[in-house]
């Protein structure tokens, strides 16, 4: 599995080739500079302390979550913290973009979804499906609303016969639509939301890292960022710091300055 790279395709997993692949070092790599605030961090630690002692809960007849849902606007961590959860539980994970299953072949995306469900039965995964109000989408003709409500019934149906060692994740920025026979189904809701002052500051942080800083930075950068998503952050940090470099110089606030003016976030 060593030589997975993000574009390769499931192995072994014939006719789901609409799901990458990525295995857990792969995983581990990407969510170096993750912020959790801390009630996320604690759903998902106690997540995974539950797994470490599965034959107690088996004991005490218990079941053991296994369906997380997230949800919040985006470039908030939801797609990280699925790389994440993989890295930490060392599995291997299916990522699957459920609009662009539902757009490219919309007659097929039940028995894709079952495909894809059958294939983390059978092989220890986290089977992380993105996008995941597109099922709810409003349709246009009749026939694309019949499809998807075969659709929704198909999910309802694997998410109740989902079991073993695979973990189920879904991330919608819109969770209003969601239906709630689908919401139920989840034992672990996670709510994300753009950085707070201190997500920001522990952000600029560790984006910044060991490079030279004039003083104030991170806290004058952190409240002209605020109301920036993590993503746009992280794009307009960058960018500062490539001026810093250009010049041969600390990271200066102007620079955070220039480049909050150049990026246009839509958010902040
Ligand atoms: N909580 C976070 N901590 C660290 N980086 C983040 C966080 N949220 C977003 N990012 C950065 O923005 C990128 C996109 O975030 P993503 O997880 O895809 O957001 P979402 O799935 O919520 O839209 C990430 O790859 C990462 O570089
Ligand atoms: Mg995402």
């Amino acid at each position: 599995m060593g030589k997975t790279s993000s574009n390769t395709r499931l192995p072994r997993a014939k006719g789901i080739d609409m799901a990458a692949y990525y295995a857990a070092k792969e995983c581990a790599r990407k969510v170096k500079r993750i912020v959790l605030p801390p009630r996320n961090r604690q759903i998902v630690e106690e997540f995974i302390t539950i797994l470490g002692m599965k034959e107690k809960f088996e004991q005490h007849e218990v079941p053991i979550p296994n369906k997380v849902v997230m949800f919040g606007p985006p470039g908030t961590g939801k797609t990280l913290t699925a790389f994440y959860m993989a890295s930490r539980l060392e599995l291997p994970l299916i990522l699957v973009r459920l609009d662009a299953i539902i757009h490219s072949h919309l007659g097929e995306t039940a028995s894709n979804v079952r495909k894809i469900f059958e294939y983390a039965k059978a092989t220890p995964c986290v089977l992380f499906l993105d996008e995941f109000d597109a099922i709810a989408r409003t349709r246009e003709n009749n026939d694309e609303v019949k499809e998807m409500a075969r659709v929704v019934n198909t999910l309802l149906q694997c998410l109740d016969e989902f079991e073993g060692d695979s973990i189920f994740m879904a991330a919608t920025n819109l969770e209003t639509e969601l239906d709630n026979a689908i919401w139920r189904r989840f034992d672990t809701k996670m709510a994300y939301s753009l950085p707070d002052e201190a997500g920001r500051e522990q952000y600029i942080s560790l984006l910044i890292g060991e490079f030279g800083q004039e003083e104030d930075v991170r806290a004058i950068a952190s409240e002209r960022l605020a109301g920036c998503s993590y993503a746009d952050m992280e794009q307009i940090v960058l960018k500062a710091k490539r001026k810093a470099i250009i010049e041969d110089s600390p990271l200066r606030t102007a620079h955070i300055d220039e480049a909050l003016a150049e990026y246009q976030p839509k958010t902040c």
